[in-house]
């Protein structure tokens, strides 16, 4: 087979797509405090931005010449003393402000998809609303979810992201959206399993549970029939597109769901890959350009054309 790929230009005809910046969705947090920027304990090249603070620190991305930042996913970090069970703190939420200075700024250059979920915003720190035994209250989440997606879509977001994993949220999502004339698409976390890969990413938020874990709601980690039902669950319930996460070690699962449904296909390449691959750099194991560029072309050739990555601001001096 060596003669089928000799050439270099022989050699592209073996591929079907190619990385632009327009798959890349880059990930930030965001404050109260206004002028904030720290640095992430867990994620020592990340930053927590103050909501008036976001603006100058993404202009050159965005403004940059040839491959430029054309995609937010927001993600609000609130202050301890402002959580509550029910995660009615949303209308605190430093998400809301960030929108309006973000639209103000950029207008349409640059795409503000918004996570939709409570433990970032609720005492506890679970995804929804529990029962007084610690269970999950699925109406009240899927009331509160709904909720959130109205307030930011109200405030200028294009995107609304749940994440939560609380059946029948999507359904919930669009009827309310319908309901006040909303026309803003819903990306899914379909498939989000109860991946041991998020640590780093609950002390960016602060939004780890206080007692138990997620296993009620994510799914375990060898589901794959579950991921296939939540895709095509949630594309009935109207999603626009549909979410695998975490992204190396669900592959599999990625290309399964693109093969049967059809709405564009995301994946989140998570906290704890981000520094999986920083830390193999920084011992010499591999050259992180090399690591992860091969890690957005497994992404694409499993059946991606989303990929959420903390390494977007590296990729746009790579690609
Ligand atoms: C919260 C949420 C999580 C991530 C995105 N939204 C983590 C969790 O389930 O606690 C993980 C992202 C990452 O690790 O980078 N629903
Ligand atoms: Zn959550």
């Amino acid at each position: 087979m060596h003669n089928s790929y000799k050439h270099p230009t022989a050699r592209q005809w073996h591929s079907d797509h190619s990385l632009r910046d327009t798959n890349l969705v880059y990930p930030i947090f965001v404050t109260n405090t206004p002028d904030e920027k720290t640095l992430i304990a867990s994620m020592p090249v990340n930053f927590r931005y103050g909501y008036e603070r976001v603006v100058e620190e993404l202009k050159p991305l965005v403004n940059r010449e040839g491959n430029r930042l054309r995609s937010l996913m927001i993600f609000g970090v609130l202050e301890r003393e402002l959580k509550d069970p029910e995660g009615n703190c949303m209308t605190s939420s430093p998400v809301i402000k960030t929108l309006q200075n973000l639209k103000k700024e950029f207008k349409d250059k640059l795409l503000l998809c918004v996570d939709i979920c409570l433990c970032g915003y609720t005492d506890h720190g679970h995804c929804g609303v529990l029962n007084s035994d610690g269970t999950i209250n699925l109406e009240q989440s899927n009331q509160q979810l709904a909720q959130m997606a109205l307030l930011y879509a109200r405030h200028g977001a294009d995107v609304v992201a749940p994440s939560d994993m609380m059946d029948g949220r999507v359904h919930a999502i669009k009827s309310l959206l319908a309901q006040y004339s909303f026309k803003v698409p819903v990306l899914s976390y379909s498939a989000k399993f109860k991946s041991c890969l998020y640590g780093p990413f609950r002390d960016a938020a602060d939004s780890a549970p206080s007692f138990g874990d997620r296993a009620a709601y994510q799914l375990p980690i060898y589901g794959r029939d579950l991921a296939i039902r939540a895709a095509l669950r949630d594309v009935q319930e109207g999603a626009d597109f549909v979410m695998v996460k975490p992204g190396l070690p669900y592959l599999d699962i990625i290309r399964e769901i693109k093969n049967i449904v059809r709405v564009p296909l995301a994946v989140y390449q998570v906290s704890g890959e981000y520094m999986m691959l920083h830390q193999a750099a920084a011992s010499g194991a591999v050259d992180l350009k090399s690591a992860v560029l091969e890690t957005m072309e497994s992404f694409l050739r499993a059946g991606c054309t989303i990929i959420i990555t903390y390494f977007t601001p590296q990729l746009l001096d790579w690609m």
